[in-house]
């Protein structure tokens, strides 16, 4: 289903990635946007590298999307299977989580960064006239079986024959890819219950940047989008739309990712999602507590320019200049017993504290609980290794892993906030949910305390090995549902 394929696409970041192997300093910076870009931000790092990551859209891709609704309602009854795929690598040490992908027959593998900041998955291809060495061999086509060229079409942009379609991905920072789109069968890894599926993904030609310099091979891309995996999974029926990231601790890393629905915990906390507000996961932001305080701030100082987004593929977390000023006088109120000290990074003005010792998971008796209050009053509570990184140079020293979003309103919330935290992204119910666990045993957990009354035997259609927690929660919806999203677009 690879319909449109940006003809006008808007360059933006929506993910930043350091390549550096140190934990180092942090990002900051935001680089003056473009129109329609989600702020970002370097990463320091001693090598510095940041790369930010486009979602490309257009309006009329938007609004196809819409269309897809009645169908894809309907149609959501029969489709009950979903990935389950661990994660690798850390967020503040690689920069980034990948998954592992394997494509074409037999199966090639990749290592590749799972970002909702961004649609097209894509890979090196043996064809690349310029691609860095990554962990993984390039996708050789022509040794897979089932591989086949996109055909150049309206829908797309075609390559200067005609003959195929091709994709580019512009970044900020001067990375970029680009290739040609081809389809082939995926598959998810061995411990997916979702069979292997034919999707369209990009074959690199070309890589720039840090895509050229990363050790991963390429990316997954989650976003909002015809290119999207999640988009041409659901558009298949072969999962519900939705889909969750669990990304590791603090020194932990690593982490779990489903494709499709699960049924969520009892105390999952939900903020509504309007898919029409950005092309971004937003998320409706009213309130932030510190230790229990309301910060004094205007709740709409959340919801200007793209509002709040959520983004996976983003290291750290960016607020607009108001909320950042009263966050961190809250958090200097709160933290008497800690020393003000000099960031990692000299040339970045890093707000540092020692005294907190080394152990992170004794972070609550030095740091405040934060709280972050949704529209809808559900309150998601942030551990201090939601909003800290440790110091790469002082042993036993934390800092801030919030930020100023530059001079730019919007507020940006990367991997950092999420850490330990299942996030469901409920597209089906245009909502996301976050609910704190322990994402190395996010199987096990999600069995003991969210496992469905079992089912009449014989009335599933789902596959006897897979673990009956991570069957869809929700009944099918009827026929009748009518949700203000259907109603309202024809
Ligand atoms: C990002 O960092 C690089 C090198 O550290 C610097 O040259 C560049 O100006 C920075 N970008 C922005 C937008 O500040
Ligand atoms: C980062 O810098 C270190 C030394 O400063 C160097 O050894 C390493 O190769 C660099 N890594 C990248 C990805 O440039
Ligand atoms: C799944 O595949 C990995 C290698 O990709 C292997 O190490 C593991 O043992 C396999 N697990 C099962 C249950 O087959
Ligand atoms: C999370 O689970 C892993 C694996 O069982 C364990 O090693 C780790 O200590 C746990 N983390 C916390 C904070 O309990």
């Amino acid at each position: 289903m690879m319909a449109s394929v940006f003809s006008f696409a808007i360059v933006f970041s929506a993910v930043a990635v350091a390549v550096s192997v140190s934990v180092s300093a942090v990002a900051r910076v935001s680089i003056p946007f473009h129109q329609d870009s989600v702020s970002f931000v370097n990463s320091s790092g001693n090598n510095g590298t940041t790369m930010i990551l486009p979602l490309f859209f257009n309006n009329h891709n938007h609004h196809r999307r819409k269309e897809h609704f009645h169908t894809r309602r309907h149609l959501h009854t029969r489709s009950t299977r979903n990935a389950r795929m661990p994660l690798h690598d850390d967020l503040l040490l690689n920069g980034y989580y990948t998954t592992r992908l394997w494509i074409g027959t037999p199966p090639q593998r990749f290592a590749l960064i799972v970002d909702t900041g961004s649609t097209v998955t894509y890979v090196p291809c043996s064809t690349c006239e310029r691609c860095g060495k990554h962990q993984d061999p390039k996708f050789q086509p022509e040794l897979s079986s089932t591989y086949q060229p996109v055909k150049c079409n309206i829908d797309c942009t075609c390559d200067r024959d005609r003959e195929q379609c091709i994709y580019e991905r512009q970044y900020a920072e001067m990375s970029s890819s680009s290739g040609v789109l081809g389809e082939d069968i995926v598959s998810f890894g061995n411990q997916s219950e979702l069979e292997p599926q034919r999707a369209v993904f990009g074959c690199e030609n070309m890589e720039t940047g840090d895509l050229y310099s990363q050790h991963a091979d390429g990316i997954m891309g989650l976003g909002r989008g015809d290119l999207s995996i999640v988009d041409q999974l659901v558009d298949k029926v072969v999962i519900r739309d939705s889909f969750s990231l669990c990304y590791g601790g603090m020194d932990v890393g690593g982490g779990a990712m489903v494709l499709g629905g699960i049924s969520p915990p009892a105390d999952m906390v939900f903020t509504p999602s309007d898919p029409v507000r950005s092309p971004y996961y937003n998320i409706e932001l009213r309130e932030i507590h510190v230790a229990g305080k309301k910060l004094p701030l205007n709740p709409r100082v959340f919801d200007v320019k793209h509002g709040t987004v959520l983004d996976s593929g983003t290291t750290y977390a960016y607020l607009p200049e108001v909320a950042f000023g009263a966050f961190k006088e809250a958090i200097f109120k709160e933290v008497h017993s800690l020393k003000r000290i000099q960031g990692p990074d000299p040339n970045y003005k890093d707000i540092c504290f020692s005294g907190a010792g080394s152990d992170a998971s004794q972070l609550s008796k030095a740091f405040p609980s934060v709280e972050m209050v949704f529209a809808n009053g559900q309150k998601l509570l942030l551990s201090p290794e939601n909003y800290l990184f440790r110091h790469s140079k002082v042993r036993g020293s934390y800092c801030l892993g919030i930020f100023q979003n530059g001079k730019d309103p919007t507020t940006l919330l990367g991997g950092i906030i999420v850490r330990n935290t299942l996030v469901t992204y409920d597209r089906e119910h245009e909502k996301i949910g976050f609910w704190k666990t322990n994402c190395s045993e996010l199987w096990d957990r999600l069995q003991v305390s969210s496992a469905p009354p079992p089912l009449p035997s014989g009335t599933n259609d789902m596959g006897t090995d897979m673990a009956p927690v991570l069957a869809p929660s929700e009944p099918p919806l009827p026929k009748t549902t009518g949700q203000s999203t259907e109603s309202t677009d024809d």
